[in-house]
């Protein structure tokens, strides 16, 4: 019977695609971890039972990806301070008690995937983030945490950009505005938070914003270099990242809230690159 083993999974819909299985699979068998993790394909609007289902059936934890973020939120009876500032809740995990706690982990993926694989400092470093919807929402913290010199959030719809760095304004240096609004400055850090990846589309930005030394991350991924990737080796990045090590980062945060045990991140993200 598999009622004896601790069930995990990630609800989405569609969810065929997700890469979390696989990743956890490698977290549970290097940690020698007994658990399973499965992808459910979750309707829309039958998301609260189904997870009840999966809880019935010895479900500990879940994550949560589109469109059931916001059903993962109201279903949370308790959630991390981060979760609160993030307006999201990409892990759920079953208390001792029954009841489900919130937390998000994006925002420390991005920043352990930058500081710890990829060497990048954050502290007092000049920080343009593109985009302003919820993947961005997400890692601002986490961002100002390391106290950077300063955040400038651009959004083609500036008033999102404007609003969300009000949202964030007592942790730190942190401004908002349109595409068009930079001009001649450049950042030693450039992260492309928006969705414009996944079409193969670009911000409308001017190269100017890399100087000699900066360094350019796009929070998506691919087995090719994305279009922003490109874009921003073309214009003068010394660095570019894609978002596959966020992608595993986050899922290790998820794994240790929900198991008190830490994986090792480089062999998984290895293997996921050489199988992208
Ligand atoms: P997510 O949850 O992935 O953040 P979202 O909330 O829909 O998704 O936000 C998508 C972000 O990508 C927005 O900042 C959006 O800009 P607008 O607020 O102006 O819509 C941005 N975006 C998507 N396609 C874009 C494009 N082709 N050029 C520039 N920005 C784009």
């Amino acid at each position: 019977m598999s009622d004896l083993i601790d069930r995990y999974a990630v609800f989405g819909n569609p969810i065929k695609h997700s890469k979390s299985p696989q990743i956890h699979t490698l977290f549970a068998e290097q940690t020698n971890q007994s658990l399973t993790y499965s992808a459910v394909h979750a309707e829309v609007g039958q998301f609260e039972q189904a997870v009840k289902n999966f809880i019935k059936d010895n479900g500990k934890g879940l994550n949560i990806t589109v469109p059931f973020k916001e059903d993962a939120w109201k279903l949370a009876t308790r959630h991390s301070d981060r979760s609160k500032r993030a307006g999201a809740v990409n892990t759920l995990k079953l208390e001792q008690d029954g009841s489900l706690y919130g937390d998000t982990t994006d925002g420390v993926g991005l920043v352990r995937d930058l500081m710890h694989n990829h060497h990048i400092e954050i502290s007092n470093k000049t920080i343009l983030i593109i985009g302003a919807g919820g993947a961005v929402r997400g890692i601002i913290e986490a961002l100002l945490a390391q106290h950077p010199a300063s955040i400038l959030i651009s959004n083609r719809t500036k008033q999102k950009a404007v609003q969300l760095a009000k949202d964030f304004s007592d942790l730190g240096t942190i401004d908002g505005c349109g595409l068009d609004d930079i001009s001649n400055n450049s950042f030693d850090l450039i992260i492309n938070g928006t969705s414009a990846s996944l079409q193969g589309e670009l911000p409308a930005l001017p190269g100017s914003i890399f100087a000699d030394h900066s360094c350019s991350y796009d929070m998506m991924y691919a087995a090719q270099a994305t279009v922003f990737m490109q874009w921003s080796l073309d214009n003068g990045a010394e660095q570019v990242f894609d978002g596959l090590g966020m992608l595993v980062e986050q899922a290790a945060e998820s794994f240790y809230i929900w198991r008190g045990v830490r994986p090792e991140t480089s062999p998984v993200i290895k293997h996921l690159r050489e199988t992208l």
